[in-house]
């Protein structure tokens, strides 16, 4: 039995992947800030439900708990929630950006850690994004180049960073980035652009289930190696 932890995983590409790692026999905990969300994504694809906000220290912490007691391990954790940061380049705006895409990665992380050590296969995914790549976004052949998201690539780079530094300093766990695509979710929704989030999520799903010798510290889209 795979115990799977997605964060940020009552809709969108979260889901999505929740549902495609259930059909592979993987228990599944939905981690959503929201209960109502949280319990009905939940209920709609048989998984299990903690609330995780990955802003909030506490938060994050009773949700590892409730999957120690239940589980006494874990051996998937997909740190899959993010947020635009759109609403202006100031202070705040920044904070809010950085403390979800960043900052949350290691809130969950480190309290995972300690369970993930007790799995037999342990794998991070952490869902990034290309518009945090330094090739992407100087490569005027590439979409990224003139995506005017500022904060959202800077945390998004500070992801994919942090699931390199994870890796070099946890060699028993894989740590590996995805850019899963451009997606229609609420995300991109005022851009009206993207594929479905089941497509995406095939790729969070085939690093999500690598197997022991698999590989670590790796920034990858659906064809393979992303430069940074
Ligand atoms: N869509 C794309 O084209 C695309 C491309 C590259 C990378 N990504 C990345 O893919 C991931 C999933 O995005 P998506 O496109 O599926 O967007 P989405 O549909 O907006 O889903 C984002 C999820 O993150 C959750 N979330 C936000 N803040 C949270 C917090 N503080 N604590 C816990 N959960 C939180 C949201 O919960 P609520 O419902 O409570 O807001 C939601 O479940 C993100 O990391 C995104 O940056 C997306």
């Amino acid at each position: 039995m795979t115990i799977t932890l997605i964060t940020g995983a009552n809709k969108g590409i979260g889901f999505e992947t929740a549902r495609q790692l259930l059909a592979l026999g993987h228990v599944v905990y939905i981690g959503a800030r929201d209960v109502e969300r949280g319990e009905k994504a939940a209920a709609a694809l048989g998984a299990r439900f903690v609330r995780l906000d990955v802003t909030d220290d506490a938060s994050v912490s009773s949700a590892l708990a409730a999957i120690e007691s239940a589980e006494g391990r874990l051996d998937v954790l997909v740190n899959n929630a993010g947020v635009l940061g759109q609403g202006g380049t100031d202070g705040p705006t920044a904070l809010r950006a950085f403390d979800t895409n960043a900052v949350g990665i290691v809130r969950v992380t480190e309290a995972a850690l300690p369970l993930l050590r007790r799995s037999p296969n342990p794998t991070v995914v952490t869902v990034s994004s290309s518009a945090g790549s330094f090739w992407a976004v100087t490569n005027p052949a590439r979409p990224e180049f003139s995506l005017p998201l500022a904060l959202y690539s800077a945390s998004k780079a500070a992801a994919t960073m942090l699931t390199v530094q994870y890796a070099k300093s946890q060699p028993g766990i894989k740590f590996n980035a995805v850019e899963p695509g451009t997606t229609a979710t609420d995300m991109t929704a005022a851009f009206g652009i993207g594929r479905t989030p089941e497509e995406s999520a095939r790729v969070v799903v085939r690093l999500a289930t690598l197997d022991a010798d698999g590989p670590t510290g790796t920034f990858q889209d659906e064809n393979g190696e992303v430069p940074w």
